[in-house]
């Protein structure tokens, strides 16, 4: 497949120079970093701005009265401001910083699934879901005599909106879907299902995971109640999240973990909760990850979401053409709304095979059940080979991995 550039959206190479890692060669070829699924590399800008807090400013944060702490709950809270933004919530107190998409779910299902399910009700989650969006509440039906009920999906891996549709019923307590399949890329419409749900009273929570880092969200538009993303798929740490709720629903929840800075007041007999958001944050933060998130969010916010989302398509296209030609590869995941993700499977050859041969190649991508077994099972395969793009990929990267499969095809020729 020859490569024609269209006008450049954004200055590949110069983000490219903003992540060192990239600019080096694994097993002797110049490395091709196609695993941004699994986690994203960092640009320098947010290195630095870890670096700088642990060399300037390091402290605790709303305890104390020097001059360190105060710069230090300064930058926490300006990155929450930012995070705010950067979804357009509607104010700082629904931002909640979790240690990642796991752990905000596993807020939401503690705190809010606890309290309002009970015997015979019903949570609707997808096919499609991570075992993160699957295990949290599986367990919370069974402990709560609940069940759990799945939209299945057609051969492309799109929702079957008519069988959702069906599954809303009067026992329903929770919709939690992913925005974005991380086998898939399938991009699903959570603005009919945050309706559809609505309409019934029905809340909804969004696995952000995989659509936060590549296009933009806003909360408000998407009017879900919960909205959960992982700094370090977003070109930021790891062990830092956010979990975005509304705040009436937030306000009405129990705290998920117990301890310091959740508090007001605290007798042997009694405590009394701190205000939103600190009510859902016991102990001391990640602070250093926090301010390395808001760095993330300024990086991707002066390139901008929409040019980013854009450049990202025009990758997935011309991935989609190259792999598509290739005898012997099978695509799984077409659906016509769909994000960088390109997972495939190759006759009679193991995907740890593919994956292992294109790392001799200098190519990282990802090779497993991708943390979603049944939606394995649903395709009818154990694994699959997966590469996961970013902006900083570029054609002439996805040049070299086709490059790479005819090498798989030679080996196993
Ligand atoms: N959930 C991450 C992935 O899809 C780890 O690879």
């Amino acid at each position: 497949m020859t490569t024609s550039n269209p006008a450049p959206i954004l200055d590949v190479s110069k983000i490219r120079a903003d992540f060192p890692v990239l600019h080096q060669k694994v097993n002797g070829k110049p490395l091709v970093y196609m695993d941004t699924g699994a986690t994203s590399q960092k640009p320098q800008s947010v290195i630095d701005a870890l670096v700088r807090y642990y060399t300037e400013d390091n402290s605790n944060v709303h305890r104390g009265v020097h001059t360190l702490s105060q710069r230090a709950t300064e930058e926490y809270d300006t990155a929450r401001s930012k995070t705010r933004q950067f979804l357009n919530a509607a104010s700082d107190q629904e931002i909640i910083f979790v240690k990642g998409t796991t752990d905000g779910i596993n807020l939401v299902a503690h705190s809010y699934g606890r309290q309002h399910l009970g015997p015979g009700d019903e949570i609707i989650i997808s096919t499609m879901e991570h075992h993160s969006n699957i295990i949290p509440w599986q367990v919370l039906c069974q402990e709560k005599a609940a069940h759990l009920r799945i939209i299945p999906i057609n051969d492309a891996g799109e929702l079957l909106i008519d069988e959702y549709e069906r599954l809303l019923t009067p026992r329903t307590k929770l919709v939690s879907i992913t925005h974005v399949s991380n086998v898939l890329g399938t991009i699903n419409p959570i603005e009919q299902i945050v309706e559809m749900a609505h309409s019934r009273g029905v809340p909804v929570l969004v696995d952000g995971a995989q659509a936060a880092p590549h296009m933009a969200v806003d909360v408000q538009k998407l009017g879900c109640d919960f909205y959960v993303f992982s700094g370090h798929k977003l070109y930021g740490p790891t062990g830092i999240g956010v979990l975005y709720g509304k705040f009436d629903l937030l306000e009405a929840m129990p705290p998920y973990q117990l301890g310091s800075d959740m508090i007001k007041s605290v007798t042997f007999e009694s405590t009394i909760y701190n205000d939103l958001p600190y009510k859902f944050e016991a102990g001391t933060p990640h602070i250093a990850g926090v301010i390395g998130l808001g760095a993330a969010i300024d990086y991707v916010s002066d390139i901008g979401m929409d040019c980013i989302d854009t450049y990202e398509h025009g990758l997935l296209e011309y991935g989609m053409e190259c792999l598509s030609s290739i005898g012997g590869v099978q695509i799984i995941g077409t659906a016509s709304e769909k994000s960088a993700i390109l997972s495939f499977v190759m006759d009679g050859i193991h995907p740890h095979d593919i994956g292992t041969i294109l790392d001799t190649e200098g190519i990282a991508i990802r090779t497993g059940h991708h943390c979603a077994q049944p939606l394995m099972d649903r395709f009818g395969v154990p694994a699959t080979a997966r590469a996961s793009l970013a902006f900083y990929n570029t054609r002439e990267e996805i040049d070299v991995l086709v490059k790479g499969i005819d090498r798989v095809l030679e080996v196993f020729s």
